[in-house]
């Protein structure tokens, strides 16, 4: 990695999307305490999904990221981790199932905290105040006070973040996620077919193990099956928290950024002169880019070779979200820009971002065929390009809320404004979630027959 990088490079370069404080003093203050802080996450787990990721390049593993749009500081609970982390672990038997794959799996929690707004104010019954930027940032309240940005809410980010991280260590290792508790996982807000549909998988699983009880392979004597490799990522957006928690890995004397495994940089912050890829370049983590319809295939070549000079496997995540209908256009092309350098990356498809609308009753929507498509129209390019569909990115929850439309047990328009509980954009629900688990299956299914088709 390059030796002239220093953490605060960021600071002399544009800054978008980023809050002005008004006391730069406070600001300074914060900076200092989360510089004494433990950091969230430690360099060998980095490293470590690193590694798998560079699975995920080569076609021998599936990523599957997942999380709020944006956790906020009113919905934090042990349940709302642990429903989460369930649907996730549901995901991830459906696909694993489907695919025969190891599943690698990403939420975006513990720290997805920051947001990039599509316009600076907003205007409601006439006035107008600042956007709402994410709870690490100011506040949701639409009044001038809870709008000024403060500095003391990074420090409120970060005890929320250690709080769920360590729950969720708790969950992947502690015995929750043993995988002879399969048929524990499934959550009752889920559609009765798919419910059916994933006992059918649970229970041959159960049998599975069953078996290899009597043959004596057990969570004792296999330690692997007891617990599972969880990751946390979000977008490094508020470059000050990034800076203050970034830390020198002991083992290897790089940067590491020490606020997540994985960062990844957003559609409206990836100018390849701008900060926030100046921060990111330096840190040793996995690092996602989002890659919108605006991205030029030059932009492209060159955030690849700033980002990942070295060419290392798993390094560097391109999240494609185009929207449904729009995926021919532009993945072919920058799958030829990647081509063209030879360069190694994990191909991934946020099928939620693209998909955006506003329904006739005024709420912020998505609707479920759209995303679906979008997955389909991703598998399809890669099929054609003969390249490799890495992974899924969604924004769901496993609470039972109506944020996103459709699905089997089909949300409405007007049941939108029943459980619309998101921070800001909408997410899948437990039910919608577990269905698209089981529809990307079966396009990882298909993948493996055409595979196996050539190969004989
Ligand atoms: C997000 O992931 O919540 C987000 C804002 O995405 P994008 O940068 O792709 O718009
Ligand atoms: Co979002």
């Amino acid at each position: 990695m390059t030796t002239s990088w220093t953490k605060s490079d960021w600071r002399k370069l544009p800054r978008l999307q980023m809050p002005d404080y008004p006391d730069a003093l406070a600001v300074g203050v914060v900076e200092a305490q989360l510089g004494r802080m433990p950091p969230l996450v430690f360099a060998g787990e980095a490293r470590k999904l690193k590694r798998a990721l560079g699975q995920v390049a080569e076609g021998k593993a599936f990523l599957l990221q997942g999380g709020d749009c944006a956790e906020s500081f009113g919905e934090f609970s042990a349940d709302n981790i642990r429903d989460t982390f369930k649907v996730m672990l549901q995901m991830a038997i459906v696909l694993t199932w489907g695919a025969k794959l190891p599943v690698v799996k990403v939420g975006r929690m513990a720290g997805q905290f920051a947001k990039p707004r599509s316009a600076g104010t907003e205007v409601m019954g006439g006035l107008e105040l600042p956007s709402y930027r994410g709870d690490i940032i100011n506040g949701f309240d639409f009044t001038p006070e809870a709008r000024v940005p403060d500095p003391a809410r990074m420090l409120q980010a970060y005890t929320q973040a250690a709080a769920s991280l360590n729950l969720l260590r708790a969950f992947s290792t502690g015995g929750y996620a043993d995988i002879h508790r399969v048929q524990n996982w499934i959550s009752g807000f889920t559609a009765e077919d798919d419910a059916e549909r994933y006992r059918e998988i649970a229970s041959r699983i159960s049998d599975a193990m069953a078996f290899m009880a009597a043959a004596g392979v057990t969570s004792e004597t296999a330690p692997e099956l007891g617990q599972v490799d969880f990751y946390t990522s979000h977008e490094a957006l508020l470059l000050e928290y990034e800076e203050a928690l970034c830390r020198i890995d002991s083992t290897t004397g790089v940067p590491v950024a020490g606020s997540g495994h994985m960062l990844w940089i957003g559609d409206r912050t990836r100018q390849p002169d701008g900060a926030h890829v100046a921060f990111c370049r330096g840190v040793q983590n996995p690092v996602g880019l989002k890659c919108g319809p605006s991205i030029t295939a030059d932009d492209l070549k060159l955030l690849i070779e700033t980002l990942n000079p070295e060419n290392e496997p798993g390094r560097l995540t391109l999240i494609a979200r185009f929207g449904a209908g729009k995926v021919g256009d532009h993945l072919p092309r920058l799958i030829r820009a990647v081509r063209d350098i030879g360069a190694n990356v994990v191909w991934t498809c946020d099928a939620m971002h693209g998909n955006t609308i506003k329904s006739a009753s005024g709420y912020k929507t998505r609707p479920f065929e759209s995303v679906l498509r979008e997955v389909r129209e991703f598998f399809a390019v890669h099929r054609a390009e003969g390249t490799i569909p890495g992974g899924v990115h969604f924004e769901m929850t496993g609470k039972d809320v109506t944020e996103c439309t459709g699905g089997v047990r089909a949300v409405t328009d007007e049941d939108l404004s029943s459980r619309y509980h998101t921070a800001c954009d909408p997410r899948l629900n437990a039910s919608q979630s577990l269905e698209l688990a089981f529809l990307v299956a079966e396009e990882l299914q298909a993948l493996r027959d055409q595979r196996r088709a050539v190969a004989i």
